[in-house]
């Protein structure tokens, strides 16, 4: 007990907490795959050696969507977790049932407005007050090729459409499964927000972020479905529910060619032993170099009694330190939530996601990821889901795909 008493952590800030006796944080997450556990570990381990209980968790799916089923039971139960991982709308959507707590004790001190990216905080904040703290920021504009399959292919990372599809044919002429996918819903909408990316920042913006009834039911989306039904073709037919992390897997054994994934899939990489450049390649998805679709995961917090206030207050600390926002995001795949933190500790892939980051920050090219919760509400994103979905197991055609896109999206909207 005297132990946990002196168990003082000082913050740069100057702003001081200790836990106290038994004092734990119960926290709700997906993050379940080796490389999402491998990067959990890493806060685990840090609230632990500050005498922190760490209670967890886990709700295996990802994207979320069941993390967030068994949320909802929790609170409507009234016994939230202390802490739960939450994306963009979602998290929003908690704050206004009047359910989360209050963060401004350490963020007002700490001063998260000057190093949180405006894009983020406008998620993590709600009526002016820190309501999550954020822990990186991912993007699921990227493809990650395994580098024996690129070099008997050609060698060249491709930059645009018709050099990805080419390369994507030589992977099948060589025997391969050229793209490795697994068929869920969030899947199919991660390779989707890449494909209408692909087909200019205008267009993204317009359809996905707007919600332009004249976007979404355009020809140019007919094209972004013209383009999903052709990735599909490159897809083995096992594909039916595979989690992400096994598509990963195919690509890290070599029996895949590639994966249009989001930066998570970096960690099962690392996970796995590999180096980028040595046996696998990260590039942006061809046609959307210079952008960036993100999504942030920041750890939401509710409402909790008297006995593990503080304790929550030294995650969300824990969390926002430069120190750690390195050491997890390096391990996770993601770039850091602040933009302060050195880039030293990262690998190529690090380096080149943060530069993007800040680059498409800058010149207006950044935007939420429609797959990942931060374009627009989960009504709206299972609307949008369930289209892509059904499109890309054939049942619909572009055009129809289209049309319906618009009209469940109008329907979602109310
Ligand atoms: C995303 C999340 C990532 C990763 C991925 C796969 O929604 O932001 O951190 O966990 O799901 O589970």
């Amino acid at each position: 007990m005297l132990r946990k008493f002196l168990l003082t952590t000082v913050f740069a800030s100057g702003f001081a907490l200790a836990a106290n006796a038994a004092e734990q944080v119960e926290v709700l997450h997906w993050w379940t795959s080796g490389g999402e556990a491998a990067a959990l570990d890493v806060l685990k381990q840090k609230l632990e050696s500050q005498g922190v209980t760490w209670k967890d968790m886990p709700v295996a799916g990802g994207g979320g969507e069941q993390a967030m089923t068994a949320l909802r039971a929790r609170v409507t139960a009234g016994d939230p977790p202390t802490a739960v991982q939450a994306l963009g709308f979602d998290i929003t959507d908690w704050a206004k049932q009047g359910v989360v707590g209050d963060l401004g004790d350490v963020a007002g001190k700490e001063g998260w407005d000057k190093v949180v990216p405006t894009a983020l905080q406008n998620f993590a904040m709600y009526d002016g007050k820190w309501i999550a703290a954020p822990v990186n920021v991912h993007s699921t504009n990227w493809v990650w090729i395994n580098k024996k399959a690129l070099d008997a292919a050609g060698g060249k990372a491709p930059e645009s459409w018709d050099e990805l599809i080419a390369v994507l044919d030589k992977m099948k002429e060589n025997g391969i499964t050229p793209l490795a996918h697994g068929g869920q819903a969030w899947q199919d909408a991660t390779i989707f927000d890449a494909v209408v990316l692909s087909l200019g920042t205008d267009f993204y913006k317009a359809a996905m972020i707007d919600l332009d009834p004249a976007a979404l039911n355009s020809d140019k989306m007919k094209e972004a479905f013209d383009r999903m039904a052709k990735l599909r073709s490159y897809v083995d037919d096992n594909f039916s529910g595979r989690d992400w992390n096994l598509a990963s897997a195919m690509v890290i054994e070599g029996k895949g060619g590639m994966q249009m994934m989001g930066d998570w899939a970096k960690g099962e990489f690392l996970k796995a032993g590999q180096k980028p450049g040595e046996d696998f390649v990260c590039i942006r998805f061809p046609g959307t170099q210079g952008a960036v679709t993100f999504n942030s995961d920041m750890f939401m917090m509710f409402k909790v009694g008297d006995a593990n206030k503080n304790a929550q207050l030294m995650m969300a600390s824990d969390i926002m330190s430069p120190d750690f926002q390195s050491s997890f995001n390096v391990v996770k795949g993601s770039v850091p939530a602040r933009t302060d933190v050195p880039d030293a500790a990262f690998d190529d892939c690090g380096k080149k996601g943060m530069k993007d980051l800040a680059e498409a920050n800058s010149s207006g090219e950044l935007f939420g990821s429609m797959a990942h919760g931060y374009a627009a509400p989960a009504a709206v994103k299972n609307a949008l889901y369930d289209v892509v979905t059904r499109h890309f197991n054939g049942e619909i055609d572009s055009a129809e795909a289209a049309k319906q896109l618009a009209d469940a999206v109008a329907a979602a909207r109310g």
